[in-house]
């Protein structure tokens, strides 16, 4: 099966037929929110909102092991995830797009593995984060949809739930960051530890701090004008991607 996990200014699909909704328990704790289950068009597909559904949970205080466990139990093989971000490359600004295909963890203190405890040390391969197959899903559903993303970049993570200084994002370009979020670790690497596909979606809805039009400052209030309209795009990219996902042979729909 496959899940969405939406993030900020995503915590629901509209098209989505819902069929049930599952409240998971696991050995992790609480995931963010029960898995909303439906369909969109033909297809079967589970949804996580990461912050909760109220938009509850900080980056920080997601439980990120608890999301992919329960979305690993209920039978998930791929992610496509969404994350709001900020722009650091020039043709990163607020509305763009991109489907990143590095990312450079900043975040500290997070549950980050399930190899911990009396589970054998385990390492995983990491060179590439995010799954060729789902990224080339996110990027054929956006061509099917007409709308411009941005092929490749690299997302720093930092941990938030503060926004950068101008320091900290010279140093996160000087880095080689395209662009700043707060949640695609350790969803990402997590994922991976549990085998699944998974690629994420970013949307800016800023330039970074010290950047463009936040170069005296953040202006929050046209940051969220920008997520509400990107998010009909990314509504409309994840509609093609569930489409194009089901069409799919089944041994093509995982992680490779
Ligand atoms: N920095 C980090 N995370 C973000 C930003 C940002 O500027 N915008 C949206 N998420």
């Amino acid at each position: 099966m496959l899940a969405i996990i939406g993030g900020t200014g995503l915590t629901n699909l509209p098209n989505l037929e819902i069929t049930s909704k599952e409240v998971v328990r696991t050995p992790y704790g609480d995931p963010s929110g029960y898995l909303t289950y439906g369909r969109i068009g033909a297809a079967t597909v589970v949804f996580l909102a990461r912050h909760g559904y109220g938009h509850t949970l900080p980056p920080h205080e997601v439980n990120y092991r608890a999301n992919i466990w329960a979305l690993k139990s209920a039978g998930v093989v791929r992610v496509l995830a969404v994350n709001a971000v900020g722009g650091v490359a020039a043709n990163l600004g607020p509305g763009m797009l991109a489907v990143p295909d590095q990312v450079i963890d900043y975040t500290y203190s997070r549950k980050h593995t399930f190899f911990e405890g009396d589970a054998p040390v385990t390492h995983i391969d990491f060179t590439d984060p995010y799954c060729a197959r789902a990224r080339a899903l996110y990027l054929a559903a956006a061509k099917a949809a007409s709308i411009d993303v941005i092929d490749h970049g690299t997302l720093g993570v930092t941990q938030g739930p503060r926004l950068e200084t101008r320091a900290e994002v010279d140093r996160l370009a000087r880095d080689g960051c395209s662009m700043i979020g707060m949640t695609t670790m350790p969803e990402a690497s997590l994922a991976r530890e549990q085998g699944l596909s998974y690629a994420t979606l970013a949307l800016s809805m800023n330039h970074a701090a010290g950047l463009g039009s936040s170069a005296e400052g953040i202006k929050l209030a046209d940051a969220d004008a920008v997520l509400k309209v990107g998010m009909e795009k990314v509504k409309l990219i994840l509609a093609r991607a569930v489409e194009m996902h089901a069409a799919m042979p089944a041994d093509v729909r995982g992680y490779k």
